[in-house]
Parts: C-alpha cells; sequence; structure tokens
C-alpha cells in the first residue's frame, strides 16, 4: 500500500502522527501541514472544505492509501464531504466526549476545542447521544492554537490562557477534560501543572491511531515494505515542524534516518 497521508492545519495533528507510528512502525507516512493557513479554528466551513481539499488532492497525487484528519476543525467542516467525494478511506478525529462522559464521577467534564469544532454536526450529535447525562462545560481555546504554532507548550501566556480555560472547569467539579483540538496535547504537561493531576486528560489520538491501524491490516498481506519513510510538507514555515518531530523522534526513538522535510 502506499503512505498514510496525515494533514492538520498546522503542527497538532504531529499529536496524531506521533501515536500512528508508534503503532505503525513498518508503515511510511506523509504528513503535511497547511502552517500557511493556520488557524482552522475560525474560518468559514467552505474555506476549510476548499484548504481541506487542496490537501487532500496533494496526498493522493502522492500515493497516499488512507488519509487521516487530523485536526478536529476540518473534520468538523470537511471530512463528510471528502468522504462523498473521493473513495479513498479517510479517519478523522471524533470530539472524545463518550469516554469522559462514561468515566466521570462527578457528573461534570471540559471540553477544550476551536469553535469550528463545537459548531459542527460531530459534536452536537456525539453530544446529544453519549453526554446526555452529565453537565458540559464547553470551552474555546481562543490563542492557544497560535501558541503551539510557535512552538511556545509553556510560557506565561499559555499559563494564564490556561487558567482562564480550566480553572472554571475545575470550580464546577469537572473530572474530565477532553482535548477537542489536536494542537492542546503538547500543552499537556503545562495543562498537567494547573490541574495537579485532578482530572483526568482525554487525547483522542491513540484511539484514532487504532482505527487507522485496522485500516492499514486490511490492506496489508503482512510483507513488510522497505525502506519506510516519514516525508513532512509545509505550506509554511518548516522550522517549527521540525523542531518539534525531532523532539518526538528523541522521545519516540523514532529513526530519523527516516525523516525528510519539504516545503
Ligand atoms: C485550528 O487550526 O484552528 C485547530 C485545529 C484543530 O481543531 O485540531
Amino acid at each position: 500500500m502506499g503512505p498514510i497521508g496525515v494533514f492538520d492545519s498546522g503542527v497538532g495533528g504531529l499529536s496524531v502522527w506521533r501515536e500512528i507510528v508508534k503503532i505503525l512502525p513498518d508503515e511510511s507516512t506523509l504528513y503535511y501541514a497547511d502552517s500557511a493557513n493556520c488557524p482552522y479554528g475560525d474560518k468559514s466551513q467552505a474555506e476549510i472544505i476548499r484548504l481541506a481539499e487542496t490537501v487532500t488532492c496533494f496526498l493522493i497525487e502522492k500515493g497516499c492509501s488512507v488519509i487521516v484528519v487530523a485536526c478536529n476543525t476540518a473534520t468538523a467542516a470537511a471530512i463528510d464531504y471528502l468522504r462523498s467525494k473521493y473513495t479513498i478511506p479517510f479517519v478523522g478525529m471524533e470530539p472524545a466526549v463518550k469516554p469522559a462522559a462514561i468515566n466521570s464521577v462527578s457528573g461534570v467534564i471540559g471540553i477544550l476545542a476551536t469553535q469550528g469544532t463545537f459548531n459542527g454536526r460531530l459534536f452536537h450529535e456525539t453530544s446529544s447521544r453519549f453526554a446526555s447525562g452529565v453537565k458540559m462545560i464547553i470551552q474555546p481555546g481562543f490563542g492557544l492554537v497560535e501558541l503551539v504554532e510557535a512552538g511556545d507548550f509553556s510560557s506565561s501566556k499559555v499559563s494564564e490562557l490556561l487558567h482562564k480555560y480550566i480553572d472554571p472547569m475545575m470550580d464546577a467539579g469537572a473530572d474530565h477534560l477532553v482535548l477537542g483540538c489536536t494542537h492542546y496535547p503538547f500543552l499537556s504537561d503545562a495543562i498537567f501543572e494547573i490541574t495537579g493531576g485532578n482530572i483526568a486528560i482525554i487525547d483522542p489520538a491513540p484511539a484514532v491511531a487504532a482505527q487507522v491501524k485496522r485500516i492499514v491490516s486490511e490492506y496489508n498481506q503482512g510483507s513488510l515494505r522497505e525502506p519506510v519513510f516519514y516525508d513532512f510538507f509545509s505550506s509554511g514555515d518548516l522550522l517549527t515542524l521540525e523542531t518539534i518531530i525531532r523532539l518526538i523522534s528523541i522521545k519516540q526513538a523514532i529513526n530519523t534516518n527516516r525523516l525528510s522535510f519539504r516545503e
């Protein structure tokens, strides 16, 4: 099969990419960061569909066999359209409301996502299906994507915004916090400093990677294809993308010979 295509409005989808390569070490990947157009969160649905389609066409031309929309906002706005137009399988981000609602003891859960994700059909359907028995505190994470894109995971500005968004959730007794944007897992340490571990943080990336694995196993006959490569493209500046990827690679012992970066 061809490489697994992964795209996001920027670097956030790397939180999904790292889970994919962890459980599928023998598959090549092609990651596209649409950094020139980041953030997607405050764009219209029509604009996000246009951007997502441009990236999709690029990934299909490069021979990808499956495309992971590693961006909650793009999933909310564009995945129905993409699935209706292209035959290639798409895996999107799930707002992980279900595990939070099922496991909540206090009956209060917090959800941090972009406004675009909250506006989407998927969020409304998932919430009314799984979270009718809990109180949901919904908070758009204004400004967080921009900080992560700048490689800032821990400054006083990050802490200030996180306090503003998470303190009211804690005051209301939330025991689960859903990270509804793929950029936010990069702020996990800063979030932990605020919550002190008193709120379970839900990152949907491992579940999304597991879904990719299920699709990939349908393609594969068990043969090992060499060499495995991890190609990265960006519509904008590659520097932050490359820095974060190198950090992830060190942490996950990823073979850096597999990495290549293109503008
Ligand atoms: C954004 O580009 O605004 C955020 C991406 C996401 O929702 O994951």
